[in-house]
């Protein structure tokens, strides 16, 4: 509540733990790896604040099967450990629930959606429909929010270090790279643009937060950009991402995580890697995409 004094960065974050990464973004927003946060301090701080924290996750078709039981699972271990959380459940089949025993601090909702025949379509549809729930109930229910694909399995804690006003996710197959050598959106046409010679990080779209009205704000925006590009027939190369990567380029998050939050093993495991909180589930998109 606004009674309880506000943290400052320096009581819970410490960059110089990790010299050997970038820890601090020019706008002096922290990028949390693994050694730089003290988790206590902010697990007794949220504790007191008295936060709850959304998860919204979208299974269509057969990521129900492949995915969503093994993802849900997984974050009921490790997601917000001592925190209430409600995860969203978004699927195109609710009688395909998979059974799933929640922890005491932990409930969900489960949300019928309408299919989209392409599996881009239903990637960018995701912006409208978080934009809508936040609007129709999640700012009332939660203090922060997580959208995730489903794809993905909690490895180890993924905590309270996590939250922020807006919150991106660095994408683990380039977070050493170039900024030049991103796969941003290059043409002009497109509301996802980038030139060559701007873009701070490249952003992974399977894993954005933040508060609900910042969430709105950015799932409303992509839509936006979703909605004119459709209008003048062309698709950012990344679909929903492309359009992340420009609203965060505009917007800074106020906080990163380190690809340690969402970790591609097919890269193997550099020493950067301490602790993976969470990975990337193998892609069998022959088997649960209808096109490519
Ligand atoms: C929402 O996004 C727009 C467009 O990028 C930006 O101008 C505006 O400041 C943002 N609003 C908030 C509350 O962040």
């Amino acid at each position: 509540g606004s009674m309880e004094s506000k943290l400052k960065l320096s009581d819970w974050f410490n960059p110089f733990k990790r010299p050997e990464v970038v820890t601090m973004t020019k706008w002096k927003a922290p990028v949390v790896w693994e050694g730089t946060y003290n988790r206590a301090v902010l697990d007794n701080y949220y504790a007191k604040q008295k936060i709850t924290v959304g998860l919204t996750v979208f299974a269509v078709g057969r990521y129900i099967e492949h995915y969503l039981e093994e993802f849900l699972t997984s974050a009921n271990k490790h997601f917000m450990v001592g925190h209430p959380v409600i995860f969203y459940i978004m699927v195109d089949d609710v009688s395909r629930m998979p059974l799933i025993e929640l922890g005491p601090l932990r409930s969900f909702k489960v949300f019928k959606i309408k299919p989209e025949k392409r599996w881009q379509d239903i990637s960018m549809m995701r912006m409208k429909t978080i934009g809508e729930h936040i609007v129709a109930h999640i700012q009332h229910e939660v203090d922060f929010l997580f959208c995730m694909d489903v794809d993905q399995v909690f490895q180890d804690k993924f905590g309270v270090e996590t939250l922020g006003e807006s919150v991106a996710q660095l994408q683990a197959w380039w977070y050493k790279a170039d900024p030049n050598d991103f796969t941003y959106e290059r043409r002009k046409e497109s509301a996802a643009y980038i030139p060559f010679g701007e873009g701070d990080f490249y952003y992974h779209a399977a894993i954005f937060g933040g508060t609900p009205t910042q969430v709105l704000n950015i799932t409303q925006e992509c839509f936006k950009g979703i909605l004119k590009d459709k209008k003048n027939d062309i698709e950012a190369q990344w679909h929903d991402e492309s359009h992340l990567n420009k609203y965060f380029l505009l917007n800074k998050p106020t906080k990163i995580l380190s690809p340690e939050y969402c970790w591609d093993y097919h890269i193997g495991l550099p020493a950067d890697i301490k602790l993976v909180k969470m990975s990337w589930q193998t892609k069998e998109y022959n088997v649960v995409r209808n096109n490519v």
